[in-house]
């Protein structure tokens, strides 16, 4: 059946944040080191207190881009994100998940492989 959305997805955004964890010193570094599991479950409360429904924001595995991490993917947007903040967190709710845009400064482009600095 397709949704109000017009799609086939039973929810309207599904989220995806990895939360892998490796060894202390891995060269590829993980997520979980970089906050990730606290940064999903403030999303999760974040979004419940700005009344956000039908979505779902799931911890993942791998989720083959560590170094660039924490990292999510919001499908079926297929919008890749770093992020490090309450505050990109509050971004991507509001600008992505809220307002149906894309936060540019926060975006993992298909074949990047490092993160921009600051003022790139
Ligand atoms: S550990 Fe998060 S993308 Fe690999």
């Amino acid at each position: 059946m397709i949704n109000q959305n017009g799609s086939f997805g039973f929810y309207d955004k599904h989220i995806f944040c990895c939360t892998n964890e490796r060894k202390l010193g891995h060269p590829r570094g993980c997520c979980a080191e970089k906050n990730a599991f606290k940064l999903r479950a403030y999303m999760k409360a974040k979004a419940k207190a700005f009344g956000i429904e039908n979505i779902r924001i799931n911890t993942s595995g791998c989720l083959d881009r560590c170094e660039l991490g924490p990292t999510m993917v919001i499908y079926p947007d297929n919008v890749w994100y770093t992020y490090q903040t309450r505050e990109d967190i509050d971004e991507i709710l509001n600008v992505h998940i809220i307002n149906g845009k894309v936060v540019e400064r926060l975006v993992l482009k298909r074949n990047q492989n490092e993160l921009h600095k600051a003022n790139d």
